[in-house]
C-alpha cells in the first residue's frame, strides 16, 4: 500500500504545491489522477517514489517511510515512475543497454538480466528494436522504451505522469491500452492526465485542484458531480456530457461510460 498522510509540499520559492493531502493506494488498483495544469499532480506522484520528500506529513510505501534514506532503494524498486518526456529518462546507447542499466545497479546476474530485458521488451512489442538507439525511435516507441525500463525492474506500482500528452491520438490510445494491460497483470497503475476520457475504465478517479484532492470516487460517480466541470477547469468527454444531460432530464437512470452503455440505457428507457 502507498499511504500518504497530511502531506504538504512547498517549493523553495515559497509556492505551496500540496496542501494536506491524504491518499491510500492499494495493490493492484488502477487510479487516474486528473486536474488542471499546476494543480499539484506531478508534485504528488513524485512523492510516491521519494523523488520529492515531504515538507510535513508522511508517505509510506509498503510500510517504509520515504523520508528514511536507508529505505530508498527498496522504495524505488517498488514504485516506478514514467514521465511525459521519455528522453529525460534514457541512459543507454541502445534500447537493450538502457533497460539493463537499472538492473546492473541492483546486482542481477548477467544471464537473468538478459532474460528480464528480453521479457520486458517483448511485453512492449519492442523486441525488434533491441539494438536501436532510443532516440532514433518515434515518440510512441520512445515512451514504450521508457515504460519497459520501469517494467524490467518488476515494480508493484507504476506511475505514468502525462505520458500520452505528446502523442497523436492513435499512439495515445494504443499506449493507454498497454497501460491497462499492465494493470490487468497485477501492477497497480497511477495514471496522471488532464483528459477525463482516459479515466472511464479506472477503479478510482481523483481530481486535484490547488494542491488538494477535491474529489475521489468511482469514475461514474465523479462524472455525476455538478462541481466537476465548472469548478476545476476540466472538460467532460462529449459522451459523458451527453449522458449527464440525458440523466438530468430523467431520460436515463445512470451515467453511461461508453457508447454501448448509452445505447443500453436508452433502450431501457424506451
Ligand atoms: N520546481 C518547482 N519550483 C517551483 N514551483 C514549482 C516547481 N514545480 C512545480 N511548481 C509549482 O507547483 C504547483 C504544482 O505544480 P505541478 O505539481 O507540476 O502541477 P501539475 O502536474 O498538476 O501541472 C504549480 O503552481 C507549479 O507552478
Ligand atoms: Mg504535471
Amino acid at each position: 500500500m502507498i499511504e500518504i498522510t497530511k502531506l504538504n509540499h512547498t517549493y523553495p520559492d515559497g509556492k505551496l504545491a500540496l496542501d494536506s493531502v491524504d491518499l491510500c493506494i492499494e495493490k493492484g488498483e488502477f487510479i487516474v489522477i486528473a486536474g488542471n495544469n499546476g494543480s499539484g499532480k506531478s508534485t504528488l506522484v513524485r512523492h510516491m517514489n521519494a523523488l520529492l520528500l515531504p515538507g510535513s506529513g508522511s508517505v509510506k510505501v509498503n510500510g517504509l517511510l520515504t523520508s528514511e534514506k536507508s529505505d530508498l532503494p527498496q522504495i524505488r524498486r517498488t514504485v516506478g515512475l514514467v514521465f511525459q518526456d521519455p528522453d529525460s529518462q534514457f541512459v543507454g546507447m541502445t534500447v537493450e543497454e538502457d533497460l539493463a542499466f537499472g538492473l546492473e545497479n541492483t546486482g542481477v546476474p548477467p544471464e537473468k538480466m538478459r532474460r528480464l530485458v528480453d521479457k520486458a521488451l517483448s511485453s512492449m512489442g519492442l523486441s525488434g528494436h533491441k539494438k536501436s538507439s532510443p532516440r532514433s525511435l518515434s515518440g510512441g516507441q520512445r515512451q514504450k522504451v521508457a515504460i519497459a525500463g520501469v517494467i524490467v525492474m518488476g515494480p508493484e506500482y507504476m506511475v505514468f505522469d502525462e505520458v500520452t500528452s505528446m502523442l497523436d491520438l492513435p499512439s495515445r490510445q494504443a499506449l493507454l491500452e498497454i497501460i491497462k494491460d499492465i494493470n490487468k497483470k497485477g501492477t497497480a497503475v497511477i495514471y496522471v492526465t488532464h483528459r477525463l476520457d482516459e479515466a472511464v475504465d479506472a477503479d478510482r478517479l481523483i481530481i486535484m485542484d490547488s494542491g488538494r484532492i477535491v474529489i475521489d470516487g468511482k469514475p461514474a460517480e465523479v462524472f455525476m458531480r455538478p462541481d466537476l466541470v465548472r469548478g476545476y477547469g476540466l472538460e467532460l468527454p462529449p459522451l459523458i456530457e451527453l449522458s449527464r444531460r440525458l440523466s438530468d432530464a430523467g431520460i436515463i437512470s445512470r451515467i453511461a461510460l461508453s457508447g454501448d452503455e448509452l445505447v443500453e440505457e436508452l433502450c431501457l428507457s424506451m
